[in-house]
């Protein structure tokens, strides 16, 4: 039955601008601007897919004001110089030309900026509170340094304006520079930008001021304000209430309700354990202090829950902003109830934020591999070569290459040895707190069911199978399996593998010592730790997990930090196992002994490939992807599968998945 969602597709006002409805895709730095901050086609691609998929209101993400100094992210937009007029003019076109509105963000990151080599310029900080800040030997602003950025902003708004924006939206918030003025714990000025909170606002509010000055009374204001800071001594709701009352003297006409700063990270971008709406709340009570519209964000991924958040009175819009990297569609689907067809983001921040911009590369999404490829996913041609494909494995590889195979014409079986899809997806979901992967195991396999793969699950193959079937391709999406460890006792009874303990294959009594503290051993503690055994991970290098995206290491070390059933040690390398006791040296040679009933490895996986290598005498072309081909994770393993996707049948010869 479809969810009602009438409330979230009644049309809004912001100032004088009425929005379709009440979805906003809000400001995301992509990195998918040039070198010197111009627009690109890839990003005039992406934005427009959002206006496209039906959002009321698209708002471009972090655009800068002055010059690189201020930039957030490697490959930032720039607005500070008429040249960068002509590109925007084409970027607000593109997205209004699908009815929706368009602001765009103006952003200084302050001492916040992100790129380490600004060009030989210092990053700009109110005061010299370095530990705030990103930055390091920052300039502290001078009193007419700081009112030409008030002159800079404005500027930039004029020309958002010219370039056919319907308004911008000053970014208050993230830990960047206005923000940095605003908070106590990051100004200590003493001149009139600084002092008591009003001080504090008088750089922004100038910026509103003049922009109200300076633009016609048609174009719109949004403020993003982060109402709650989430570190020691930082700004709270409170105060916030106050500030979004004198931002709504000032002429403001929308408040965009977001928390975090530099330090609370996960408050800001959440990893995958926060729940739907946790902060939504705040945009309510900031509804309570003004008149004009608010704006509620932070993991709001479903139809039905942003439809409530809007029913409610909770926020007049909410944004969507990760959910709209991993389906542009949103609001298309959640309007038809196509909620099956619907790709929520996990919240596993690997291709958007770890690997993406944090990592000065391109935004990509772990289950959306189209993200920053609009152009070459518009239409799906039929492949000139109509092929016979035999996937082995239903992992995530596996059925993202039979969905982009299927779609492309092929006719496609897909193999999988176990009885269930999902391949690792089904251990990766186990931990407390990493449900939501299997909302991307539940979408994939609707895709393979609507792109009519013929799935045979129990059927494990080799090369009999395939000599049998004789496809014209095999694609070997195989997996990985674990690896174990070369000491004495790890044949023992109560030694087990981390795969089986999640998969409940085999039991753990008492307490328990995990060998390995990378993710999966991080991950099984924590199953573990929750159904009460005490745990000890034992871990080689000197610190957990060092290769987990950064915001959900942050996230998972404080969980850590609070159970009290979980503990570790770091710099221990095991060189026994006996029936009571595990055996360790340091990295000087140090021994010691930790007792516990059970032991679970946790030391690493191998591509599993050997199927590709028996392939070699038969007549098919051989692909291998996902983890098989090198073991990475979910965004490694769609990419894959969508690259091999477009190529069967038409190859491309700059890819060439085959070992
Ligand atoms: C505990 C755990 C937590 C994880 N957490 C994350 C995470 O948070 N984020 C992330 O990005 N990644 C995570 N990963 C890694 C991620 O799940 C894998 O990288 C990804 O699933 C690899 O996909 P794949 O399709 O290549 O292989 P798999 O998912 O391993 O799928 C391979 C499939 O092939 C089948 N198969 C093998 N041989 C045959 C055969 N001969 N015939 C038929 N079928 C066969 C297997 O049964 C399996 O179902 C985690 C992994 C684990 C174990
Ligand atoms: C890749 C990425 C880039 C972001 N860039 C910006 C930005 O430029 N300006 C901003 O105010 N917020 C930025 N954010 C924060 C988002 O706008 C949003 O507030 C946050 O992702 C939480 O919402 P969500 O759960 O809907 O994704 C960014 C988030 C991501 C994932």
């Amino acid at each position: 039955m479809a969810t009602n969602v009438d409330a979230l597709f009644q049309s809004g006002q912001i100032g004088t601008q009425t929005v379709r409805n009440r979805i906003v895709v809000p400001a995301m730095g992509t990195n998918y601007a040039n070198e010197r901050g111009e627009v690109t086609d890839q990003l005039l691609d992406y934005y427009e897919e959002r206006a496209r998929g039906g959002a009321g209101m698209v708002i471009v993400g972090s655009t800068g004001v002055d010059g690189t100094r201020g930039n957030a992210i490697a490959r930032q937009l720039r607005i500070d110089d008429h040249r960068y007029i002509a590109g925007h003019s084409k970027l607000a076109t593109r997205i209004q030309n699908h009815g929706a509105t368009a602001f765009i963000q103006l952003n200084h990151a302050g001492g916040g900026t992100t790129v380490k080599k600004t060009q030989g310029e210092r990053p700009v900080v109110p005061s010299e509170v370095s530990r705030a800040y990103n930055a390091r030997d920052p300039h502290v602003l001078t009193t007419e340094e700081v009112e030409e950025l008030v002159e800079k902003h404005v500027a930039a708004a004029a020309r958002a304006e010219r370039a056919g924006f319907d308004g911008v939206e000053l970014h208050c918030g993230h830990g960047y520079l206005l923000e940095q003025f605003m908070s106590a714990r990051t100004n200590e000025r003493t001149d009139r930008y600084g002092g008591d909170l009003e001080a504090r606002l008088q750089f922004p509010l100038e910026i509103v001021e003049g922009i109200r000055e300076r633009v016609g009374p048609r174009f719109g204001l949004s403020v993003r304000l982060t109402v709650e800071e989430f570190v020691p001594d930082g700004q709270e709701i409170d105060d916030s209430k106050r500030v979004a009352a004198l931002f709504e003297s000032a002429g403001i006409d929308v408040i965009n309700v977001t928390t975090g700063t530099y330090g609370s990270a996960p408050q800001t971008i959440e990893p995958m354990r926060y729940e739907e709406a946790w902060r939504a709340h705040y945009a309510a009570t900031v509804g309570e202090v003004v008149d004009i519209p608010t704006i509620a964000v932070g993991v709001i991924r479903q139809p039905e829950t942003a439809n409530d958040l809007v029913a409610d009175d909770v926020t007049d819009f909410v944004a969507i902003g990760r959910g709209h990297v991993s389906d542009p569609h949103f609001a298309r689907k959640a309007k038809a109830g196509q909620t099956e067809d619907l790709n929520r983001c996990i919240g596993c921040n690997i291709g958007c934020v770890g690997d993406g911009i944090f990592s000065h590369k391109p935004m990509g999404c772990s289950v959306n591999p189209t993200v920053g490829r609009e152009a070459e996913f518009a239409s799906i041609e039929p492949a000139p070569d109509q092929q016979e494909v035999l996937v082995v494995g239903g992992g995530p590889a596996g059925m993202e290459t039979a969905v982009w195979s299927a779609r492309r014409g092929h006719d496609v079986t897909l193999y999988e040895a176990s009885d269930e899809l999902g391949g690792q997806l089904n251990l990766a979901a186990k931990a407390p707190g990493k449900e939501k992967i299997d909302w991307f195991n539940e979408y994939i396999q609707h895709q393979l069911d609507e792109a009519d793969v013929d799935v045979q699950l129990g059927t494990s193959v080799d090369t009999e199978t395939v000599r049998e079937a004789a496809p014209d391709a095999v694609v070997v999406a195989t997996g990985a399996h674990p690896q174990s460890l070369d000491v004495p006792g790890v044949e023992l009874e109560h030694v087990s593998q981390a795969w089986d303990v999640l998969a409940e294959r085999e039991a753990i009594e008492g307490s328990v010592l995990i060998i390995g503290g990378g993710s999966v051993g991080c991950d099984t503690a924590e199953w573990l730790a929750e159904r009460g055994h005490d745990v000890t991970i034992l871990e080689y290098a000197d610190q957990l997990a060092p290769r987990k995206e950064v915001i959900s290491r942050i996230d998972m070390l404080d969980q850590f930090h609070d159970r009290e059933n979980l503990d570790w040690e770091t710099d221990c390398q095991v060189t026994e196992i006996t029936k009571s006791a595990v055996t360790v040296a340091d990295s000087n040679g140090v021994e010691s002994t930790f007792v516990a009933d059970s032991v679970v490895l946790a030391v690493g996986h191998e591509g599993e490939n050997s199927l590709a290598g028996q392939l070699d005498s038969l007549p098919v072309d051989v692909y291998v992807v996902g983890d098989a081909r090198a073991s990475r994770n979910i965004d490694s393993a769609t990419d894959d599968g969508t690259n091999v996707g477009l190529s069967i049948g038409a190859p491309d010869p700059s890819f060439t998945p085959r070992l």
